[in-house]
């Protein structure tokens, strides 16, 4: 019944590429023999870095945002070309950090789907409503908005590329992770916005991650709900063995508690 997940860190601007390389030497012999999908989304000039030392494994390394074209006068930016060369095989696009501390748009984010999957890169769209969204109870139709302004333009062939990452704006960061319920309603919405743009058979291949406070305690029970097919983690990502844990718990659908100690 054990379905393989994908765990994606999502490191934000933390570590240097010396640190990053230290965390991935420690990291990967607890990954030993575990049957599931792990990215970093590490920052950009670890992406280079990580990649050749994980060379051999299985780790896929990403980036955490690119610019929407192919290349250009901008200042600053970086491309997804840049970013594929470096070693980056996926991209998190409309990090809610992204949409409220940079002001990203739904239309910019659209574009930079659209360019990911040009490009070579596997786009991971997060999506998920604020607080205030929430309290209003608006959540679905902010998650369609998001959805479907980002991913309507996807031609059929390019929808087994897609990761999305539900991750609600109250949950980042706070340690207030959403329930299991609600996590399982929203992932429901989502994969049924997705059937809607793609057809059923499409819409059930796409990985839906949960992300927003996930760390070794809750993140089986996110992975027990139908529809969670992963998580997102920022946090609890950074240590390397608070990372693999969550990897083993969502392997073996065990709560913490049930698990022997290892030291
Ligand atoms: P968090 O962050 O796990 O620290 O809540 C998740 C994210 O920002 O992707």
């Amino acid at each position: 019944m054990a379905k393989r997940p994908w765990i994606i860190g999502n490191w934000k601007m933390y570590k240097t590429a010396r640190q990053a390389t230290d965390f991935v030497e420690q990291l990967l012999p607890l990954l030993e023999g575990v049957e599931a999908d792990i990215g970093l989304a590490v920052p950009y000039t670890s992406i280079a870095p990580v990649s050749q030392f994980a060379k051999g494994s299985s780790l896929l390394v990403g980036a955490q945002n690119m610019h929407d074209a192919r290349e250009g006068a901008f200042t600053g930016e970086i491309a997804a070309l840049m970013l594929k060369e470096a070693g980056a095989s996926f991209v998190l696009l409309g990090h809610s950090e992204r949409r409220h501390t940079f002001q990203e748009t739904d239309e910019m984010i659209q574009r930079k789907v659209k360019r990911a999957l040009q490009d070579g890169l596997r786009p991971v769209l997060c999506v998920g409503e604020t607080l205030v969204e929430r309290e209003k109870k608006l959540q679905d139709e902010v998650l369609r908005r998001q959805l479907e302004s980002a991913l309507k333009e996807i031609p059929a062939e390019e929808v087994s590329h897609l990761l999305i990452a539900y991750e609600p704006v109250w949950a980042i960061g706070t340690g207030h992770a959403a329930s299991a319920k609600q996590v399982g309603e929203a992932h429901g919405f989502c994969r049924e916005v997705l059937a809607e743009l793609f057809g059923k058979r499409k819409a059930a291949t796409i990985p839906i991650l949960y992300g927003g406070s996930v760390k070794p305690e809750n993140a089986a029970e996110f992975l027990s709900e139908k529809e969670v097919d992963g998580v997102l983690v920022g946090g609890a990502s950074l240590d390397p063995e608070g990372l693999a844990s969550i990897v083993h718990h969502c392997c073996e659908g065990k709560p913490e508690k049930k698990r022997r100690k290892s030291s």
